[in-house]
C-alpha cells in the first residue's frame, strides 16, 4: 500500500499535486510520502506484536536524515553498515540500546566509535573482527555485546547480487565452522555472546528461504545450548520482497506468522532489519522528458534522471512501474526510457509499451523509496537530485539539489598546476 494515487489523470502524493512540485523546485527528483513510511513501519510492527520485535530500520535503503527521523521518532532502531550510518542514526535520535552495526569491513576506528557510543550490538562477519572487536573492547575497559552472522548456505532465488546466503557468499561464518566462532567468542574477555544473525538475501519472494534459513539457525542454536552458550537474540535480518511490478512476494502476516511460528516457544528476542519493504514503495523518482529520438530500430525517450541518480535497472536490471505524472489519452508505442549518462546500461526501460509523450512532460519512476538515492553517485560530474518529503498537504525539501560548489568542493589544485 502506498500513498501515490491519480486523481482525474493527474499523480498527487498524498495531498500534493507532483506537478506543482516540480514546477517550483524543478527536476529530476525523489519523492516520498510521510504517511506511507509510517504505515509501512506500523504494519510491520503489528505483524509481529506478538513476539515483541526491536525492529531496527536498515539505513542503507535510505539514509537521509528526515527519512531516518521517521523511523526514530516511531520508535524503530537502527541497522547501521558505517560509521556514517551510526552517527546519522544517533543525530537523529535513535537510542543506543536500539543500534545494531553488521557489514563484513568494520575498521578499527568505526568498532571504537560504536564501543564509545553503548551500541546495542555488533552483528560480527569473521573471526578476525571478533579478534579485533575484543582488542578494541579491552582498551576501552568494554564488553561488545555479539550476535555471530552465520551464513545458512542457501538459495534466496533472488537476483545474484542480491543474495548473500549462499556458501559462496562473502558474508558471515560458513555454517559448519560457526561453532568454532562461537567457541573463540566465548573464550574472548571482552566478547559477550548474545545470539545469532542471519541475512540471507534481499528482495526476496518467497517465504521458503526465510524458513529454511531460520531452521538451520534454530538448530544451531541447540549445539550452541550444549556447549553452554545461550541464545538471547535471533537477527532474522531483512529481505522481505515487495512489488515492483508483477511480483508475488509473501504479505507481512504470512512473513510473520512463519517467523512467529519459529521463535515462539523458544523464550528468544527478535530482531528485524527491513529496508526495502518499509521504504521501496514509500519513494518515486520524479524526472522530466528531454527529448525524442526515433531510430531505424527503437524510439527513445531520453529523461533528465541517469543511472548514477537511480542505479537499480542498470545494475540488477530491475524493472520499475514507470508513468506518465499526468495521464493524457496518448496512443501507446513501444519505447526505451534512458539517461543522459554515457553508458549503454543508462535506462530504466526497453521495449516498454508507453503512452506517447513529449518533451517537458513528467514521468515517474516507482518504487524508488530504497536503495534510490542512497547509491546514486555523481558519475558525469552530475548533481544528484533533490530529495522532498510530502505530509498531507505539504512538502518539504528534505534535501537540496546538489550544485556545481558541492561537486568541486573537496577537490584541490595541486601547487604544480596552479601556475
Ligand atoms: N540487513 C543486512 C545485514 C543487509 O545487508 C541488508 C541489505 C538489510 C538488512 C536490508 O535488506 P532489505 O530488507 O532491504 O532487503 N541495493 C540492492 C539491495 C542490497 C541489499 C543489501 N543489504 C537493491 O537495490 O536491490
Amino acid at each position: 500500500m502506498h500513498d501515490f494515487n491519480y486523481v482525474n489523470g493527474k499523480l498527487y502524493c498524498e495531498e500534493v499535486r507532483i506537478e506543482k512540485i516540480a514546477m517550483e523546485i524543478g527536476t529530476p527528483f525523489y519523492l516520498y510520502s510521510y504517511q506511507t513510511i509510517f504505515n509501512h513501519y506500523n504494519a510491520f510492527k503489528k505483524a509481529l506484536k506478538e513476539i515483541d520485535p526491536l525492529i531496527c530500520y536498515a539505513y542503507k535503503a535510505n539514509s537521509n536524515s528526515a527519512i531516518c527521523k521517521i523511523f526514530a521518532r516511531a520508535g524503530g532502531g537502527a541497522e547501521v553498515v558505517s560509521g556514517g550510518e551510526l552517527r546519522q542514526a544517533l543525530e537523529v535520535g535513535v537510542s543506543p540500546e536500539k543500534i545494531v552495526f553488521s557489514g563484513n569491513g568494520k575498521t578499527e576506528k568505526e568498532i571504537g566509535f560504536a564501543l564509545k557510543s553503548n551500541i546495542l550490538m555488533f552483528d560480527v562477519d569473521s573471526e578476525m573482527e571478533l579478534r579485533l572487536l575484543n582488542k578494541v573492547s579491552h582498551s576501552l575497559k568494554k564488553r561488545a555485546k555479539v550476535v555471530l552472522r552465520v551464513n545458512p548456505d542457501l538459495n534466496p532465488q533472488t537476483h545474484p547480487y542480491l543474495a548473500t546466503g549462499l556458501k559462496e557468499s562473502k558474508f558471515g561464518f560458513d555454517f559448519n565452522q560457526a561453532l568454532d566462532g562461537y567457541k573463540l567468542a566465548r573464550d574472548l574477555e571482552n566478547i559477550k555472546v548474545a545470539g545469532i544473525h542471519m541475512h540471507i538475501g534481499s528482495q526476496i519472494t518467497s517465504l521458503k528461504p526465510f524458513v529454511e534459513g531460520l531452521d538451520k539457525v534454530i538448530s544451531l542454536i541447540g549445539e550452541l545450548k550444549k556447549i553452554g552458550i545461550a541464545t538471547e537474540y535471533i537477527n532474522v535480518g531483512g529481505g522481505l520482497g515487495i512489488v515492483y511490478l508483477d511480483e508475488e512476494p509473501p504479505c507481512l502476516d504470512n512473513y510473520a506468522r512463519v517467523v512467529i511460528s519459529k521463535l515462539s516457544g523458544l523464550n528468544i528476542k527478535g530482531i528485524f532489519e527491513p529496508g526495502r519493504v518499509l521504504m521501496g514503495n514509500a519513494g518515486i523518482l520524479v524526472s522530466k522528458v528531454l527529448y525524442r529520438k526515433e531510430t531505424a530500430k527503437k524510439t527513445f525517450i531520453v529523461v533528465d534522471s541517469g543511472m548514477n541518480d537511480f542505479v537499480r535497472p542498470a545494475f540488477y536490471q530491475a524493472k520499475h512501474r514507470i508513468e506518465p505524472v499526468v495521464k493524457k489519452e496518448e496512443k501507446e508505442e513501444v519505447v526505451d526510457i534512458v539517461g543522459p549518462i554515457c553508458e549503454s546500461a543508462d535506462f530504466f526501460a526497453r521495449d516498454k509499451k508507453f503512452p506517447r509523450v513529449e518533451t517537458g512532460e513528467l514521468l515517474s519512476i516507482f518504487g524508488a523509496g530504497a536503495y534510490g538515492f542512497s547509491m546514486a553517485s555523481n558519475y558525469n560530474f552530475r548533481c544528484r537530485p533533490a530529495e522532498v518529503l510530502v505530509s498531507g498537504e505539504n512538502y518539504f525539501v528534505i534535501r537540496q539539489r546538489e550544485t556545481y560548489e558541492d561537486l568541486i568542493k573537496n577537490e584541490k589544485m595541486p601547487d604544480i598546476l596552479e601556475t
